[in-house]
C-alpha cells in the first residue's frame, strides 16, 4: 500500500488501543506538526501560486483534524497533554538531502511529506480496521481517506516541481530508507511509535 516497503504489525494497533488518551493526545499533535509543515512548505516557496492554494487548503484540513481529535479528548472527559516528540519524523528528516537547490530541498521536503501522509494513512487504516471502539474506527476511516489524498498532492507536486531531478529514484531511496527505519517503531502507543 502507498508503496510502503514494510508493513505496520498488527499487534501495535492492541498496543495502541491500551492506551486511548495516550493516543490521543500524541495524535493530536501529529496534526498540528502537519498543519505547521504545510504553513512551513508555503513560507519557503511562496512564488508557486498552484502549491500555496493548495498546502493552504491541506494545513486547513490539518488543523480541522487536530479540532476533531482534541473534540474527542475533551468528550472522553480526558484533557490535551503536552507536545509529544516524534522521532519517527525527526529520523526521517535526517534523510534530507543538504546543500542543494531551492528547488531541490523544495522537492526533499515535498518526499519527505508523501512518506509521512503515507505511513499515517497506512497506521490509521489499521486503527479503523482492529479497534473495538466503533466512534474511533470510523473517525480513523474517515481521516485514513484524508491522508491519502495529501499524500497524492505531496508526490504530484514532487514530481511537478521536480522536472529536472530523478524525481522517481529519490522517493524510491526514501521509501527504502523508511523501511529500515520503522522496523525499530511499532512497540509504543504513539501514531508513528
Ligand atoms: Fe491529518
Ligand atoms: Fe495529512
Amino acid at each position: 500500500m502507498l508503496g510502503l516497503k514494510l508493513a505496520t504489525d498488527p499487534r501495535w494497533a492492541k498496543l495502541a488501543e491500551s492506551n486511548i488518551e495516550e493516543i490521543l493526545t500524541d495524535h493530536a499533535w501529529c496534526e498540528q506538526k502537519a498543519a505547521t509543515n504545510a504553513i512551513t512548505i508555503i513560507t519557503l516557496n511562496s512564488e508557486h501560486t498552484d502549491l500555496v492554494t493548495d498546502l493552504l487548503v491541506l494545513a486547513q484540513e490539518e488543523l480541522q483534524h487536530f479540532q476533531m481529535v482534541h473534540d474527542i479528548i475533551k468528550k472522553r472527559g480526558y484533557t490535551l497533554g503536552r507536545e509529544r516528540k516524534d522521532s519517527y519524523v525527526n529520523e526521517l528528516f535526517k534523510f534530507r538531502m543538504r546543500g542543494g537547490s531551492r528547488r531541490e530541498s523544495l522537492v526533499d521536503r515535498l518526499l519527505f511529506s508523501a512518506m509521512i501522509e503515507a505511513r499515517s494513512c497506512e497506521r490509521f487504516k489499521l486503527l479503523s480496521k482492529k479497534i473495538k471502539d466503533p466512534e474511533l474506527s470510523k473517525f480513523y476511516h474517515v481521516l485514513m481517506i484524508s491522508e491519502a489524498g495529501h499524500y497524492t498532492t505531496f508526490l504530484g507536486f514532487a514530481r511537478k516541481y521536480g522536472q529536472d531531478i530523478d524525481v522517481d529514484k529519490r522517493w524510491e531511496e526514501l521509501l527504502e530508507f523508511e523501511g529500515k527505519l520503522i522496523q525499530n517503531y511499532g512497540t509504543s502507543e504513539s501514531i508513528h511509535g
